[in-house]
């Protein structure tokens, strides 16, 4: 049964699709079939594989509301091993139209039922909140990535998001643990890294990745050609933190399973 992790930050701008995205295209680059879910109604993820948006016909809102199962959203990417559910704008009207509906926040999890035998990783892309997306894919997730910006103030959205990972436990699913606190767009010369860094260790000590994600300008250009880093600038420092990354997980996952 394939693992399902969602990656995850109420704010805006930290590398939580530069983190889908990427992870996704090495895992897969090693032999590994992996769904990537767009739950940002953004859909930057989407765009990132240069899935053009008015070739989407099933979405992730579709298969939320269960108007469809979640194979008749999937489309393939063009790199190995990585397919997806795309999203739309429409996707912004998923929490209201969630609302009054039963099981509200056991939507997601509920459709993702078939697809987590088919795939080895099911990867969820956030939205930048705290509201009911953001709750269903905590639901459904077996783990979390938690991409953070060394600045001032991540502490406390860290903080603000534990908390809501702890209701989820508490109420819906008791097995959802921490894959890893991630650094992004690390630059390891600024004062205020190295601070945050500390603080973070100081209450998360079992919970950060080794592995840290440089800023790198193959990180942020790969997504206008419609590619990953891994297939834009292999060498590049960004794509080699990601395939680093992507090693620690499948070593933390052999560790879990002896
Ligand atoms: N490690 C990095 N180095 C340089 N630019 C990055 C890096 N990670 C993300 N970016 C850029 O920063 C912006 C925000 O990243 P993104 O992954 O879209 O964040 P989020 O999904 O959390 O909103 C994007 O323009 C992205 O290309
Ligand atoms: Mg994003």
């Amino acid at each position: 049964m394939g693992k399902v992790i969602a990656v995850s930050n109420q704010k805006g701008g930290v590398g939580k699709s530069t983190t889908v995205v990427n992870l996704a295209a090495v895992l897969g680059a090693k032999g590994k079939k992996v769904l990537i879910v767009d739950f940002d109604p953004q859909g930057n993820t989407t765009t990132s594989f240069g899935i053009r948006k008015k070739s989407i016909r099933n979405t992730v809102y579709e298969v939320l509301m269960g108007e469809c199962t979640a194979f008749e959203a999937v489309v393939a990417t063009e790199f190995r091993g990585v397919s997806m559910i795309p999203t739309t704008q429409r996707l912004s009207g998923a929490t209201a139209a969630l609302m009054n509906m039963k099981d509200k926040a056991k939507k997601l999890d509920t459709a993702l039922e078939q697809a987590r035998d088919f795939y080895d990783f099911i990867l969820i892309d956030c939205p930048p909140t705290l509201d009911m997306l953001t709750i269903n894919a905590l639901v459904a997730a077996n783990s979390v990535i938690v991409p953070l910006q060394c600045e001032f103030l991540s502490l406390e959205g860290l903080v603000e998001l534990n908390n809501t990972i702890e209701r989820v436990k508490k109420n819906f699913n008791e097995g959802l643990h921490y894959e890893g606190i991630l650094f992004t767009m690390y630059v390891e010369r600024y004062k205020v890294t190295g601070q945050i860094v500390k603080e973070v260790k100081k209450y998360f000590p079992k919970q950060v990745f080794e592995t840290v994600i440089p800023r790198n300008i193959a990180l942020s250009e790969a997504p206008s050609f419609g590619m990953p880093a891994l297939y834009y600038d292999k060498k590049s420092k960004g794509s080699k933190a990601y395939e680093a990354l992507a090693k620690e997980i499948l070593k933390n996952e052999k560790k879990r399973r002896e």
